[in-house]
């Protein structure tokens, strides 16, 4: 009885964090499409920029590696607002989950 509830609440739990996990790629495609689309191309282009090592690399410490690269383009203001540091997560997300090396396409 006891290892019923305790697989229960781990397929409960497993479901709550895809769940969450989803959202977040989500949300990070539709801030791509928004923020980076108009530069870099749709999804499927600009999240094969780099592999998912590299995405991680550009986000780490806030984005503090992305943030850089743009210093003197015209989204330098964009990376430097809350509004980048508000999504920066969500965006890693989807850039990762799409990574040039994840074998995944978003359909956008
Ligand atoms: C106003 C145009 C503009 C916007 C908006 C913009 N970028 Fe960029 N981005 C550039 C330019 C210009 C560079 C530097 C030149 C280059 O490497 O293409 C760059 C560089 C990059 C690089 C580094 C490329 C490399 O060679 O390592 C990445 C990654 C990147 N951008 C991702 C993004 C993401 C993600 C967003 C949205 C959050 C975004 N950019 C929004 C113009 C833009």
């Amino acid at each position: 009885m006891k290892s019923v509830s305790l697989f229960i609440s781990m397929v409960v739990f497993i479901s709550i964090g895809a769940t969450s996990l989803t959202a977040d790629i989500a949300s990070g495609q539709k801030w791509y499409t928004k923020g980076c689309k108009s530069c870099h191309g749709n999804g499927s282009k600009g999240a094969a920029m780099h592999t998912q090592e590299e995405w991680d690399e550009l986000f780490k410490n806030g984005g503090a590696v992305i943030i850089k690269k743009h210093a003197k383009t015209p989204a330098e203001v964009y990376f430097n607002g809350e509004n980048f540091q508000s999504k920066s997560k969500d965006l890693r997300d989807f850039l990762f989950e799409y990574g040039s090396d994840s074998g995944n396409v978003p359909a956008c």
